[in-house]
């Protein structure tokens, strides 16, 4: 079996180890993991970060999982040592550099690819040189004889031979081929479609040259794959700009070393960046990030790096669904939002970010992110109300997904084109509604085409379509019709029973955009059918709604969260306050114990839950009447109320219930203190009494005492004491 050291080494390197190896084992993969230590605490007690014992247990292993290691300084390194070791000669080699050339690990690879984000999805790799380039170790102060007449150069004059220090940056014909044809081959396995050399040939002319020769050797025998030799800095303008154009990058260690640390910043920090170290026999993978002091033992530290390095490394061992699945598991967590570290803008802590990454994967896949785009300037100008962003909102959420931003944008190209953008690096289904029409000021397609980087296509058939469908009505196809029957590159396309403009699907790297006309009458049965026709996948989800009676926003909200504290990942809480009402939402996905909570809350929130399907009792009342008929004398509380029940007054009922309301203050200023209300209700010889006590917070306490008083005659109707 595939044997797995384990070297978690210092910091959070311990930190996010043990939070994120829970995903190896319940993944069942077939791996042994072997656990081996490594890093400071070995160089201080042992005087080498990287004990005998160590080498031995990676000898035996297939692969070896990497924390973080702590480095220090040579005087730090030689004042921590145990005392017994001190002034014996010994020197710190980091042991990342110790295993990189022990090892052969020629190539370090850093896969980059947006997690979430205001911008559109991109995935691309850096392959740095490990071995030699400038980091070769060739690097000297002073300058030798022997190279007196090789290291010539006007400000060496002016310094003197001593006052001058060199590195050189070795390139050979070995190093780079072996490096360049690991990184063709890893974009083949990869999808990769294209491979950059990124260098200073028009600079370092001879170094790069070779290595800019032998980049076209290797990459002809790989004519599937687009290659190009690239300025290093231009490589690096585009990976802030325009990272969606490029494939793998190839780099020697220093250009490497640079281009990589960028790119773990364009994906969002080092807590999300991992690495791979290959190219011997036993590879080894690391998170980008050290130690970081700062972060260790507050539990701080962002588990995802280690996760996708992980991840990595069951891509390279072969178990690339597993792979996968820890990686959208980690997207689809730091996406909604809702469980992250510092970092990312939350608060969770290393272990809660890591639980909800294992509650994602194994128990409860959350439900598909979805986004909205209404497009129009005369949605921002209040012209028209928006109600697309409702209905659409509600459509999706009825349909499973979860509705985490919604955007209303004008006609200007450019901001459109953003706004596309942002909402695809959010969600993983976007909905954009408006401007599919024929006027200049309709440019949504415009935007996706440049927001997705695929050319619009004219399509005949949806043409002849447009055509048919005007000449039913009587019209000519215009000029700018033409334009309704151009799509971007790839889209499907979405019939309009009720319009001219037809929508479009496109799907780009596993996000999907549903585009549609604005017209609601045309947009909406659209994306039903849409919506029919592909449901998402997602856990098996329960609802609750309670419509709560008597108590406030917060006291409500410390019963619930002191409940459902310990299920904070599996149950979504919403509240939304509804004067007199306060509504309570719960969306519970499956978790041990969870139901149990959730019923013990019920119980507890009873006394004052007017429904569970978050209806009124004033509009509950009149079914539950069946014919009785209905008295109110509600003169002792100001005669406001008995007007408002006239609709649920039944002429000629078989019983009659009368209510009899009071209330103990006058609905005047000061509006201060409480107001007690009461209410008698009798039927047929019997009667029950009712009481609430409300601030008295101003004229509105009038509805308290409507929905009151029609709460009591529910309670009434059902038998339920008072
Ligand atoms: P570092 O990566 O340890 O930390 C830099 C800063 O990045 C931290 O203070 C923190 O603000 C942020 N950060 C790092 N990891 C994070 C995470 N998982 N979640 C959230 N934020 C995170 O780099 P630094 O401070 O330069 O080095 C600290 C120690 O780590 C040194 O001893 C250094 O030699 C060592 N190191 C080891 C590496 C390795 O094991 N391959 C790589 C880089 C540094
Ligand atoms: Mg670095």
């Amino acid at each position: 079996m595939t044997t797995i050291l384990v070297l978690p080494g210092d910091g959070i390197g311990r930190e996010v180890c043990e939070a994120a190896l829970p995903a190896l084992e319940a993944l069942r993969v077939p791996l042994r993991l072997e656990h081996g230590d490594i890093g400071w605490e070995c160089w201080r007690s042992g005087g080498d970060p990287v004990p005998s014992r160590t080498w031995e247990q990676i000898a035996r292993a297939d692969a070896v999982l990497l924390g973080a290691i702590t480095s220090k300084g040579k005087t730090d390194a030689e004042a921590e040592l145990a005392p017994r070791l001190r002034g014996r000669g010994l020197r710190y080699v980091s042991p990342v550099i110790q295993l990189r050339q022990r090892l052969e690990l020629f190539a370090n690879v850093r896969p980059v690819s947006l997690l979430a984000g205001h911008r559109k999805p991109f995935r691309c790799c850096v392959i740095r040189e490990n071995s030699e380039g400038l980091y070769a170790g060739l690097d000297r102060r002073g300058i030798p004889n022997e190279l007196r007449s090789l290291l010539q150069h006007p400000n060496v004059e002016r310094s003197g031979r001593n006052d001058v220090a060199f590195s050189v940056r070795l390139q050979t014909r070995f190093g780079l081929e072996r490096l360049f044809r690991y990184g063709f081959e890893y974009a083949r396995a990869n999808g990769y479609a294209r491979v950059t050399l990124a260098d200073k040939p028009n600079v370092l002319r001879e170094s790069g040259q070779l290595a800019a020769d032998v980049f076209h050797e290797v990459g002809a025998r790989y004519s599937e794959i687009r290659s190009d030799v690239q300025n290093v800095d231009a490589v690096a303008l585009w990976l802030v700009k325009r990272p969606e154009e490029l494939g793998v990058i190839v780099a020697e260690n220093m250009f490497g070393d640079i281009l990589s640390d960028l790119a773990a910043g364009v994906m969002g920090g080092l807590g999300v960046a991992p690495s791979a170290n290959v190219g011997g026999t036993t590879c080894y993978f690391e998170p980008v990030h050290g130690s970081a002091p700062t972060l260790a033992g507050k539990g701080r530290a962002n588990p995802s790096a280690m996760f996708l390095t992980i991840s990595l490394m069951l891509q390279h061992l072969g178990f690339t669904p597993e792979a996968e699945r820890l990686e959208s598991a980690v997207r689809a967590v730091i996406i909604r939002g809702r469980h992250v570290t510092y970092d990312f803008g939350g608060s969770a802590t290393t272990r809660e970010m890591a639980d909800a990454i294992l509650d994602e994967l194994f128990t409860s896949p959350a439900a598909l992110r979805a986004s909205v785009l209404c497009v129009g300037d005369e949605l921002l100008r209040g012209e028209i109300v928006n109600s697309n962003a409702a209905e659409i909102g509600k459509r999706l959420t009825g349909a499973g997904y979860d509705v985490g931003l919604q955007l209303a944008c004008g006609d200007q190209l450019a901001p459109l084109t953003r706004a596309v953008e942002s909402c695809l690096g959010q969600s993983d289904l976007v909905v954009v509604s408006g401007g599919l029409g024929p006027t200049s000021d309709d440019r949504t397609r415009e935007a996706i085409s440049g927001a997705i980087r695929r050319p619009l296509e004219w399509d005949a058939a949806s043409w002849d379509r447009i055509v048919n469908r005007l000449a039913r009505l009587g019209l000519g196809a215009d000029r700018t019709n033409r334009k309704q029957a151009s799509f971007p590159q790839g889209a499907e396309l979405i019939p309009n029973p009720n319009g001219t403009a037809e929508g479009f699907t496109i799907r780009v790297d596993k996000r999907v955009l549903h585009v549609l006309p604005g017209p609601p009458r045309e947009c909406l049965p659209m994306l039903e059918s849409i919506l029919a026709r592909d449901p998402p996948v997602a856990a098996p989800r329960t609802s609750y709604w309670w419509r709560l009676l008597g108590l406030t926003e917060p006291e409500v909200a410390a019963a619930t969260e002191d409940m459902l504290a310990p299920f904070s990942r599996a149950v979504e809480i919403r509240y939304l306050w509804r004067y007199p009402y306060v509504d309570v939402r719960l969306d519970a996905g499956p978790a041990a114990g969870v139901n149990e909570a959730i019923s013990s809350l019920r119980e507890r929130l009873r006394p004052n839950v007017v429904s569970f399907e978050g209806r009124s009792a004033s509009e509950l009342l009149g079914p539950a009447l069946e014919g009785n008929r209905l008295e109110i004398d509600d003169r002792m509380a100001g005669g406001r109320l008995a007007g408002r029940f006239s609709s649920h007054a039944v002429p000629g009922g078989a019983g009659i219930v009368r209510a009899t309301v009071s209330a103990d203050r006058e609905f005047a200023p000061p509006y201060e203190g409480a107001v007690t209300w009461r209410c008698e209700v009798e039927s047929a010889g019997s009667t029950k009494r009712y009481e609430l006590r409300v601030p008295h917070r101003g004229p509105e306490v009038v509805d308290y005492g409507l929905e009151f008083t029609a709460w009591s005659i529910l309670r009434f109707l059902e038998g339920e004491e008072a």
